[in-house]
């Protein structure tokens, strides 16, 4: 079976300045990845690359074996790639449940009456906020400007698990949250795997990663340099050695 997501040979320039040199990287179905690297290293514009937030200016992308072309975020989640932020685009003013569905509203009756199926998108709603773990009884007709940073990334979360993204790219996810939060989002990560999709968690934290991904990959200016680090025989020193660059020995 080919896998899920293969980048061949990415190069990234941003004017001189090149972020990415030559990366190749591959995410299995049903993989939780961890992209670690000091600051600069290149895992943020890896990611928008694969999400369509920037283009690359080499390289081949290919999903399921098919070459794809992935110019706009809407690219990407046509090829079931969900990229979550820590600022996710979410409407302040609008509510949990149309956010949910932004860009993907259901309508009662004829979609050229215009008449919103709210009923369906707050129940809905409910439901996926009940999943990843708001246990605190918000109604789903909040307004998102209401809820705090890591009840945000809940439901941007919640969105990539509705709408069955095959891949969902997590950046620093758990930057800024509380612990309930932060123990939210892992378990949500760990339970992506069950429900049939990949991951890729982009965290500073290696003890985060450590508790949840099936591999690690680290990256340094702009390259790949250990892309087969498994947490249950390596520790967290080690990776530390990788990411710093004063261990080229690679842990496996
Ligand atoms: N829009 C841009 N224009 C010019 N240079 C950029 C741009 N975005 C990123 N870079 C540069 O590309 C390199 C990689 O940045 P990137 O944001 O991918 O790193 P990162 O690994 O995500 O770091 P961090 O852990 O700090 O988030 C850095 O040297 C950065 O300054
Ligand atoms: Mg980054």
């Amino acid at each position: 079976m080919p896998d899920l997501i293969r980048m061949e040979n990415i190069i990234k320039n941003y004017g001189p300045v090149q972020a990415l040199s030559g990366v190749d990287l591959s995410v299995g179905e049903k993989e939780i990845v961890g992209l670690l690297g000091d600051n600069g290293a290149g895992k943020s514009t890896l990611i928008k690359v694969l999400s369509g937030a920037v283009p690359i200016s080499s390289g081949k992308i290919f999903v399921r074996g098919q070459e794809v072309t992935i110019k706009s975020t809407t690219d990407a989640i046509g090829h079931g790639i969900e990229t979550i932020y820590q600022d996710s685009a979410l409407v302040t003013q609008l509510s949990i449940a149309r956010n949910l569905f932004l860009g993907r509203e259901p309508y009662k009756g004829p979609a050229f009456l215009g008449r919103l199926d709210e009923e369906m998108m707050n129940a809905v709603a409910s439901d996926l906020l009940r999943k990843v773990g708001i246990s605190k009884n918000i109604p789903p007709t909040t307004p998102i400007g209401a809820l705090s940073g890591g009840e945000r990334q809940a439901v941007a979360i919640a969105r990539a698990m509705h709408f069955d993204s095959d891949l969902i790219i997590l950046d620093e996810p758990t930057n800024n949250l509380g612990v309930a939060e932060t123990q939210g989002v892992l378990n949500f990560i760990r339970g992506a795997r069950e429900s049939g999709h990949s991951c890729i968690f982009i965290a500073h934290n290696i003890h985060h990663v450590f508790q949840v991904v099936d591999r690690i990959i680290v990256m340094r200016r702009g390259r790949v340099v250990a892309d087969d680090i498994r947490p249950g025989n390596s520790t967290v020193e080690q990776v530390e050695r990788v990411i710093t660059g004063m261990d080229e020995h690679v842990p496996v």
